[in-house]
């Protein structure tokens, strides 16, 4: 098949080189002349595992291309997906500019039959506004379907998420539409659900609001361990082992961050209320994954008593492992609020420094080039963000380099006993800390 994929952030991109890896013929689209000038001479813009050989491979096998020029993208492909970004507003609705641009400018070059999918996380009922503006600028009578198909990709395995999706979903009122995005999804011999436009919109919003509760749910709990002396790590082992709730998903800790899950939750507390059906449970979630960053700041202040002038290491400023993605990261306002009490902040992430930099991000903190060197003569270490990387650091090292020997572990990273007999202090989430 010959597809367009319109913007080439995370998952156009991601989608794109998968897309093309399976076979298809693909035109990825961009505005962004430096980045689309980038990707022609092979350089990714973004660290995602094992993205930087896909699309090398494609570009090799000529099945993959990169152009600022919609008109050639629609010009030469059956399908065009449009994975531009929804940013949210300030009131956490979704900010629609840059779908509507691409609709009118996909109408203004559209000359024959071509199915447009929308792949953006967007509200209910973008779908039946994107084909209004399409058949408004479109000139003369051309035929076209639009069609819902979200994206379930998860930062920092994208590609194996994209490869191996648990289901595709298609939404679409049109049976011509339905059997060539059939076809596009032929090679990844997953499960295919097919619902009406509405629906799959919804599924989306749905689907993220409903993990991100799932982690403010053991959030939640992982407070009444603390309170009670219960363990968390077992509450969730236990609780997650009954197959109708499912261990994925409950693993306590600063609350979840990144460039999806706090934007789709204030976005579909938004779309409810415009609907006049407002869901109260959502801005419970927020409340909770707000509370369990505070927590965890006031636990150290508790400990450290003042943190004005205190040597402080954070490991980890992405928001989440395997990624150099620092949008909303949990870690990212954890070392804001330790700089803003006049703590020395030391930090070290493996792959996050050029993007904190880029966005000047932690300003007043340093950047350690290792783990080791974020905790020379530290006062307290706090794992922000759980990278493998510092499962297999030498804790001997880390006791002789720290000052004094406290721990705050953000994700429940490191096993309590074991610090323990390390001669650390050490404090996590949900479960008891050790003297
Ligand atoms: C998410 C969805 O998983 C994906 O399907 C969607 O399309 C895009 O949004 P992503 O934001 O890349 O993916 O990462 P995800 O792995 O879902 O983690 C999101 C946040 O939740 C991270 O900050 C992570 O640390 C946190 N999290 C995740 C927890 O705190 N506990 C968990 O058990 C799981």
């Amino acid at each position: 098949m010959d597809i367009a994929i319109i913007g080439s952030g995370y998952v156009g991109l991601v989608t794109g080189a998968c897309f093309a890896d399976v076979g298809h013929s693909v035109i990825c689209v961009d505005n962004d002349q430096r980045k689309v000038k980038s990707l022609q001479n092979g350089i990714i813009p973004l660290y995602e595992p094992g993205l930087e050989e896909v699309v090398h491979r494609n570009v090799s096998a000529n099945r993959l291309r990169f152009t600022t020029s919609t008109a050639e993208g629609v010009g030469q492909s059956q399908i065009v997906f449009i994975a531009v970004p929804t940013p949210p507003q300030p009131d956490g609705s979704v900010d629609l500019t840059y779908i509507e641009k691409v609709a009118r400018e996909i109408a203004e070059v559209l000359k024959e039959y071509r199915v447009i999918v929308d792949k953006s996380t967007v509200p209910v009922k973008t779908g039946e506004k994107v084909a209004d503006t399409i058949r408004r600028y479109t000139k003369g009578a051309v035929e076209f379907d639009v069609v819902s198909n979200p994206e379930f990709l998860r930062e920092g395995c994208a590609v194996s998420d994209l490869m191996n999706p648990d289901r595709i979903v298609i939404g679409s009122n049109s049976d011509r539409a339905l059997s060539l995005l059939k076809k596009v999804y032929e090679p990844f011999m997953s499960p295919i659900m097919v619902t009406d436009i509405n629906s799959a919109e919804l599924i989306k919003h749905a689907a993220n609001s409903f993990l991100a509760l799932k982690i403010s749910y053991i959030n939640a709990i992982s407070a009444i361990c603390e309170a009670s002396g219960a363990d968390v790590e077992r509450v969730a082992d236990g609780i997650g082992a009954d197959k109708r709730i499912g261990r994925s998903f409950l693993n306590a800790g600063l609350g979840y961050g990144g460039s999806c899950f706090p934007k789709d939750v204030a976005a579909f507390i938004a779309i409810s209320d415009q609907l006049g059906v407002p869901f109260a449970l959502l801005k419970e979630v927020q409340r909770i994954n707000q509370n369990q960053i505070d927590r965890f700041i006031k636990k150290i202040k508790d400990t450290l008593w003042v943190l004005k002038d205190k040597r402080i290491a954070v490991w980890g400023l992405t928001f989440k492992p395997d990624t150099d993605d620092v949008r909303n990261s949990v870690a990212i306002e954890l070392v804001a609020q330790l700089l803003k009490d006049g703590a020395i902040v030391k930090a070290y992430d493996p792959k996050g420094a050029e993007k904190v930099a880029e966005f000047g991000l932690c300003k007043g903190a340093v950047l350690a080039k290792s783990a080791l060197e974020a905790v020379e003569n530290a006062e307290a270490l706090v794992l922000a963000t759980e990278w493998n990387e510092f499962q297999s650091i030498d804790f001997v090292q880390v006791r002789k380099k720290m000052h004094t020997p406290l721990i705050f572990d953000g994700r429940n990273l490191f096993d309590p006993e074991t610090m323990k007999e390390l001669g650390f202090i050490y404090h996590g989430i949900g479960r008891a800390s050790t003297r």
